[in-house]
């Protein structure tokens, strides 16, 4: 069964909607451990409620990026997951730590990847006036938010969004893209060579990536 690790650094409503779908039985697979970089993110409770090892690594108590970085693949690696998905954990990681999980690293971002990577999406996808929005799953290299896609939706904007009503949208389809892609990982059909994406054999074009969801 596939073992998962989930980091996260805020509410965990993903972390949730992972739970949730192992649980109903769609995804065969474990979330052997969550890992918070901050001792407030309420995903830990959401982790304690389902029984999972809830652990806090403290960001403000390390000093260099690769110091925190190695204390986080301890912890990470006494689980030996086969998968680590980021879930809203709010920190860059260095290059070391991303080399270590090559190919068993994902994320996910709420933009139409490349476009809008790094922090403030939603508002700045309403300051550019774009028609549509979404949300995007990725390989985790060591370029920030660079990584090839796994799975993408889209979602409209509407003239009366706001970056909450927005967030909302996104958010609703984050909670079905990420539990289908790892549904997938259990299945052993996704896998990335030479940072291209390949699912059931074939590489993804960024046609082939997105989800039709609206
Ligand atoms: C999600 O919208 C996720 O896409 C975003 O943080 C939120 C976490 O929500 N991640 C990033 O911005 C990473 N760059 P959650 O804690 O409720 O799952």
């Amino acid at each position: 069964m596939l073992r998962i690790v989930v980091l996260i650094s805020g509410n965990g409503s993903n972390l949730q909607a992972i739970i949730d779908d192992i649980h109903d039985d769609e995804i065969d697979a474990q979330v052997v451990a969550v890992i918070s970089n901050t001792k407030e993110a309420y995903g830990l409770t959401r982790a304690e409620q389902a029984d999972i090892d809830a652990i806090v690594v403290d960001s403000k108590s390390t000093t260099t990026r690769d110091e925190y970085d190695q204390q986080l693949q301890q912890q990470i690696d006494k689980y030996k997951p086969d998968l680590i998905v980021l879930a809203g954990f709010m920190r860059i990681l260095s290059d070391g730590f991303v080399n270590h999980y090559h190919g068993k690293l994902i994320n996910i971002h709420p933009s139409l990847l490349p476009k809008y990577q790094g922090l403030n999406t939603h508002q700045r996808v309403l300051a550019a006036k774009d028609t549509h929005h979404g949300a995007s799953v990725h390989f985790v290299i060591p370029e920030l938010d660079a990584g090839p896609l796994i799975l993408q939706t889209e979602v409209p904007i509407h003239a009366d969004d706001t970056t909450e009503t927005l967030a909302r949208r996104v958010h609703q389809q984050e909670h079905i893209i990420y539990p289908l892609v790892i549904k997938w990982f259990s299945e052993g059909r996704i896998k990335m060579l030479e940072n291209k994406t390949f699912k059931d054999g074939n590489e993804l074009t960024p046609e082939t990536a997105m989800l039709h969801l609206i």
